[in-house]
């Protein structure tokens, strides 16, 4: 039987020890990306918050960092982000150190214990060494509470064509937007969300940025908005919206509105397992890229998942991009590039009539607990299937169904499951969004982990899995021998560890 340390990833973050849930203050410097994340360093459940720390030279090979923030007085240290203060805006240089910045919610347990409603409040803390410690600044909250309950997670960006730096904050199912010139003073804005988009939970972790559409000179503006419970596969997600913002107001394109109106598939993920998700900040403008990291977890079972050790992943890197699909704006993902260069051998084949079930891989050729797949189907009459299995019982299932025209992965019987019902309560479904004959895919699997793109990332669904034991055979099966493969691999991922 697996336990603990076998369900490690090999290639993505995870803790040394203890609670982990949402990055925060993802920032880039001088060569080094750095992801902070909220950490209680003394149990595997949820507590008072720290901002642990990791820095990585690709994003894909992480190495942990002393804690980097610590509660206080005011209370523990909430989501938040980073931003690299060039032009000390703030004042917080000394010697020419250019000042990291970091703005998170301060969580006051006490008044959250006295049931008052005022326990959530902004703060500023600035680190002189590239983000290894930090400093509270001595005159927060720099945005006290306005009696709202939830009222936290600020996501701050340098905003280049207005000027300014802009937060975005989740308050109840709203999100404020804020402006300054200084990181320390913020003047309301304007709020979103009223009456558009799921409202089926509390609204968390935005991010407000600006994207071209990709292979045109136009540019939008998306949101990105954490919602927990009400995701699409119940629980923890993330959706988005699209729009523009004219440096006070955000505001979507009336299609927008009316294609979310009708039928709310604009999620970042369909998955269950990818949550609190935000871009990085200060990627140098001649790398281009918008990069995404999410929580690979869920808080329906986030807590009782079975490790004991250290409790949670981070998803791999992703780039989003913008894309005009069928006359529709539509946010995609894929792995960040950097996970090429770790690609070791493996294997390949091509065009093949699928009939029955046919494996593809086993543990003789690839390591399925760190393996990037890759394929291509030419034409499909019915549904298929990919399964994962390890002879023992255990099988995770990802298919796709055409009556419904649905992707979906299944894990009811992937291995231990038995920690949480909520865990397998529901088949995680997503209705596809391409509507090309051709079906492509990458499989990114990790020892306890699985992220699919679907259709070059229209669709991706991430969750994660506990197997007894590992897994050692990849399958596809298609019913009635209705499949015809163009191209399918499965290349080991490997990370050297020097
Ligand atoms: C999202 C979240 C944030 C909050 C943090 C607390 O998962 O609830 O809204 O800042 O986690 O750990």
């Amino acid at each position: 039987i697996q336990e603990d340390e076998d369900f490690r990833p090999n290639f993505h973050f995870s803790p040394k020890e203890n609670w982990m849930n949402d990055p925060n203050g993802m920032f880039y410097k001088d060569g080094t990306y750095h992801l902070y994340f909220q950490h209680y360093p003394d149990d595997n459940v949820w507590g008072p918050m720290h901002w642990g720390h990791a820095t990585s030279k690709d994003m894909v090979k992480w190495e942990e960092q002393p804690i980097a923030i610590y509660p206080d007085s005011l209370g523990y240290i909430f989501s938040g982000s980073a931003v690299v203060d060039k032009n000390n805006t703030s004042g917080f240089a000394k010697d020419g150190k250019v000042p990291v910045v970091a703005i998170y919610t301060y969580h006051d347990m006490d008044g959250e214990k006295d049931g008052r409603l005022d326990y959530q409040y902004q703060a500023i803390a600035y680190s002189l060494d590239d983000g290894k410690t930090f400093t509270k600044y001595e005159g927060n909250p720099v945005i006290p509470s306005t009696g709202i309950k939830d009222f936290r997670d600020p996501k701050v960006s340098w905003d280049a064509e207005h000027k300014q730096w802009l937060m975005s904050l989740a308050a109840g199912q709203e999100i404020i937007f804020y402006s300054s010139k200084n990181l320390k003073d913020w003047k309301e804005l304007s709020r979103f969300g009223e009456g558009i988009g799921n409202h089926n939970g509390v609204w968390e972790c935005p991010d407000l940025f600006p994207l071209k559409v990709d292979g045109s000179g136009e540019e939008k503006w998306v949101l990105l908005v954490s919602i927990n419970p009400g995701g699409p596969n119940e629980g923890s997600a993330t959706q988005y919206f699209i729009g523009d913002f004219d440096g006070k107001t955000f505001k979507v394109d009336d299609d927008f509105k009316q294609n979310i109106e009708e039928e709310h598939d604009y999620w970042v993920d369909f998955g269950k397992d990818n949550y609190a998700g935000v871009t990085w900040s200060n990627i140098p403008d001649e790398d281009g890229r918008k990069l995404f990291l999410g929580w690979m977890s869920n808080w329906l079972y986030g807590q009782e998942v079975p490790t004991e050790t250290w409790r949670s992943a981070m998803t791999i890197a992703r780039e989003i991009k913008l894309i005009d699909y069928n006359g529709e704006l539509r946010l995609i993902s894929s792995p960040v590039r950097e996970l090429n260069t770790y690609e070791d051998k493996g294997i390949a084949k091509s065009d093949l009539e699928v009939s029955g079930k046919i494996l593809f891989a086993d543990s003789s050729s690839v390591d399925l607990s760190s393996v990037i797949v890759r394929y291509s189907i030419d034409s499909l009459n019915d549904g298929y299937q990919i399964i994962l299995e390890n002879g023992s019982g255990d099988e995770l299932v990802i298919g796709y169904e055409k009556d419904n025209n649905e992707f979906y992965v299944d894990r009811s019987n992937s291995g231990r499951t038995d920690f949480s019902e909520k865990f397998t309560n529901k088949i995680s479904t997503a209705p596809r969004i391409d509507s090309s004959a051709i079906h492509n895919a990458t499989l990114i699997l990790d020892a306890a982990s699985m992220e699919i793109f679907f259709d070059d990332g229209k669709n991706v669904m991430t969750e994660i899995f506990f197997p007894k034991q590992p897994y050692t055979q990849l399958s596809i099966k298609a019913e009635d021998g209705s499949l015809k493969l163009n191209t399918f691999s499965a290349k080991n991922i490997h990370l050297q560890t020097d």
